[in-house]
């Protein structure tokens, strides 16, 4: 690994000067300059400019690009730019292109286009890579590489058909072991031969895009298409390596983005970049998680904020303007959670092409006289005069909440008990509950080390592999408390179920056995109550639990023929305790549980009006408190502490502060 190790906070974005004459080229350097803008992300897509033909390489436009940046003193993200295929290559070996789920060949077109299995692409995309770094390897700009960009996607060719046997063989060795894992004597579909299996595209085994008649096979090929494509990143790696030993490489990534395993994509990584476009009806709550998933990839360690609009996102259903201020209000919650920089996409709106209406620092009227440009300039001076304050600066979270690729895709394939579940909102759910109460959480794996939190939260771990539940027993059984909910316990690493009970290997750690589970349609609540009288709600899955040594939490109410049964339940085990949340809890639910948690293990908190958002950061013992008001309102926070300096203003802020509709403070505390 290489240590990422930027010398300012980076504040540019990707450029695409190929797209346009070089006298716009030279109008660039000036007005970039005019916002603070100190580094550029370039040569994303210029696979078919540098390599106009099978044997021809032509890097007279990028030595230029490379040039003007240098000479103008903007540092470089260099892309390998092997994310959309050249028309001549999908031409003259169409290997490189995909299948897709629909069994249809692809032509030349698009982009994250390519067979992740082509020989062709194999070879060239790394051989592009490879004459990079020999080029631009030593260049004195140049702080990050970004590979392709936005792994995505899927291929149902021959050659991954042809992979994915090998790939299959390599984990199971026997058919016999392959049939018995993916259930397959389970209408008729007994394999006597490798070559029976077949990708589980829609001309075979999968059911619409993300269900599976036999989700073991399905998530196998999720598995493997995700280490396909990690291959192809450490191909091109490889090729970077051999000549420049120094640079930091990284991919952008997509957050919660399903198709890639990205934790194990991580620690191929040298940092985490990402892309971030929140919709208009994205919850704050749900970028912060984000944000906090892509610090979690690497253990906590800063991210880059690869990624955003400043104003508009076209691809999206409204291209919605995000409103004076709240361009800053989200970079600086970025940089809240973990990110080191700031990065737009774009600097120039392009004049032409499907992204001609996406956001942009320059706009097509090309003048700074804009108001994106204006909130921009005032971002990146802001930035500059934070200088390296914040970067590599840390968090301190008691709690920690597990995200799990394997998971996401076990639970979204399986067919029933519900189609409502989603894998990302029953994560989301849980923390939100913890940030309404601005309370810090850490997004882990299932392998991290539990030992490090008080509380360790699993919502819906349906799939639990080998090895899981032992961590988990011995995590509680050493004093941690450990919460998870319905649908856990359910599947091994195939999708079949620990037989003999509900919840499975999970089960004499909760001290409960579920029964049964009622799914509800998507309207109805259903009433439960805690220990303490306290009414609340349920809804979409309730689990029908008997106790077997775990104390009731709470019951459902009145209605049911499971009536004043156990719905969450706690067990006192080894040392610590484990808690079930058998069903799916209303917000106020969800807010009575994390207020007894938050007293239980002292959590710091802060109570805020709704989307005002308290996060901190640490630089050694030095912590830098970002209060951010996500709302398009004056407001008015009251805080715990004596007289701080906000970082934004240097000036004091006392006890109570006034924020701006989308303000920021960044208290020095
Ligand atoms: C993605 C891509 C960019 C661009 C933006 C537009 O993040 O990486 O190339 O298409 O979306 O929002
Ligand atoms: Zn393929």
């Amino acid at each position: 690994m290489v240590e990422a190790n930027f010398k300012t906070m980076l504040f540019g974005g990707d450029y695409n000067p190929e797209q346009w004459p070089e006298e716009i080229w030279l109008e660039d350097m000036q007005i970039l300059k005019q916002a603070a803008i100190n580094s550029a992300t370039i040569n994303v897509f210029s696979w078919a400019l540098l390599q106009p033909s099978e044997n021809e390489y032509d890097f007279t436009m990028l030595d230029k690009i490379v040039a003007i940046l240098e000479k103008n003193h903007y540092q470089i993200i260099l892309a390998t730019a092997t994310a959309a295929l050249p028309g001549w290559m999908a031409r003259r070996y169409p290997d490189v292109n995909r299948t897709d789920f629909n069994g249809q060949v692809h032509k030349f077109g698009v982009r994250h286009n390519a067979c992740p299995n082509s020989p062709t692409f194999r070879k060239y995309s790394p051989l592009l890579a490879n004459k990079l770094a020999a080029r631009y390897g030593q260049s004195k700009n140049l702080v990050c590489w970004h590979i392709s960009n936005e792994y995505e996607g899927e291929c149902f060719c021959e050659n991954c058909a042809k992979a994915f046997r090998v790939w299959v063989k390599a984990k199971y060795q026997t058919i016999e072991v392959v049939n018995d894992a993916w259930n397959m004597n389970f209408w008729g579909h007994t394999l006597y031969d490798w070559e029976d299996i077949v990708p589980p595209n829609c001309l075979a085994d999968g059911f619409g895009t993300d269900r599976g008649v036999f989700p073991g096979l399905s998530i196998d090929y999720k598995r493997f298409m995700s280490d396909s494509l990690l291959q192809n990143y450490r191909d091109e790696k490889a090729a970077i390596r051999q000549f420049d030993s120094k640079t930091p490489i990284t991919t952008n990534m997509m957050g919660t983005y399903k198709g890639l395993d990205y934790f194990k994509w991580a620690k191929e990584l040298d940092i985490i970049s990402w892309d971030n476009y929140p919709d208009l009806s994205t919850p704050v709550s749900l970028t912060a998680m984000t944000h906090d998933l892509m610090r979690g990839l690497k253990n906590g360690q800063p991210f880059m904020l690869m990624e955003q609009t400043p104003s508009q996102q076209n691809a999206q259903m409204y291209s919605w303007l995000k409103k004076p201020g709240q361009m800053r209000s989200l970079s600086y919650q970025a940089v809240a959670h973990g990110a080191d920089t700031v990065q737009f996409f774009q600097l120039r709106r392009s004049k032409g092409a499907t992204e001609k209406f996406h956001g942009a620092v320059i706009d097509h009227s090309g003048t700074t006289n804009t108001r994106v440009f204006r909130e921009t300039a005032q971002l990146g001076h802001e930035l500059a005069a934070l200088g390296n304050t914040l970067m590599g600066a840390r968090h301190h979270s008691k709690v920690a909440l597990v995200f799990d690729w394997e998971n996401y895709w076990a639970l979204e394939y399986s067919i029933g008990p519900t189609f409502l579940l989603k894998y990302v909102e029953q994560i989301h759910q849980y923390y939100a509950a913890f940030y309404r109460q601005n309370i810090s959480v850490d997004l882990i794996p299932l392998d991290a080390d539990f030992s490090k939190y008080d509380l360790v939260v699993a919502p819906v771990l349906y799939m639990v592999k080998e090895g899981v539940d032992e961590a988990i027993r011995r995590y509680v059984k050493q004093g941690g408390t450990f919460v998870t909910t319905f649908m856990s316990g359910m599947v091994n690493q195939s999708d079949n179920i620990h037989l003999g009970g509900y919840p499975g290997p999970l089960r004499d750690i909760l001290g409960i056995w579920v029964e049964e589970m009622d799914a509800l349609p998507p309207e109805e609540r259903y009433p439960i109550e805690f220990s303490d009288q306290t009414i609340a709600e349920c809804r979409m899955l309730c689990s029908i639990v008997h106790l077997e040594g775990a104390q009731v939490k709470a019951s459902y109410g009145a209605g049911k023929f499971y009536e004043k049964t156990p719905v969450v339940t706690t067990h006192q085990f080894g040392r610590g305790q484990a808690v079930y949340v058998g069903s799916m809890l209303v917000e106020s639910a969800l807010d009575h549980l994390v207020t007894e948690w938050a007293e239980m293990f002292a959590l710091e908190k802060y109570d805020t009006p709704k989307d005002i958002e308290i996060t901190t950061r640490y630089q050694e013992n030095q912590a830098y408190v970002f209060v951010i008001n996500h709302t398009p309102e004056v407001v008015k926070v009251a805080l715990p502490f004596e007289e701080t300096l906000d970082l934004l203003t240097n000036e004091v802020v006392l006890k109570e502060i006034e924020l701006k509709p989308f303000g920021v403070k960044i208290l020095q505390k």
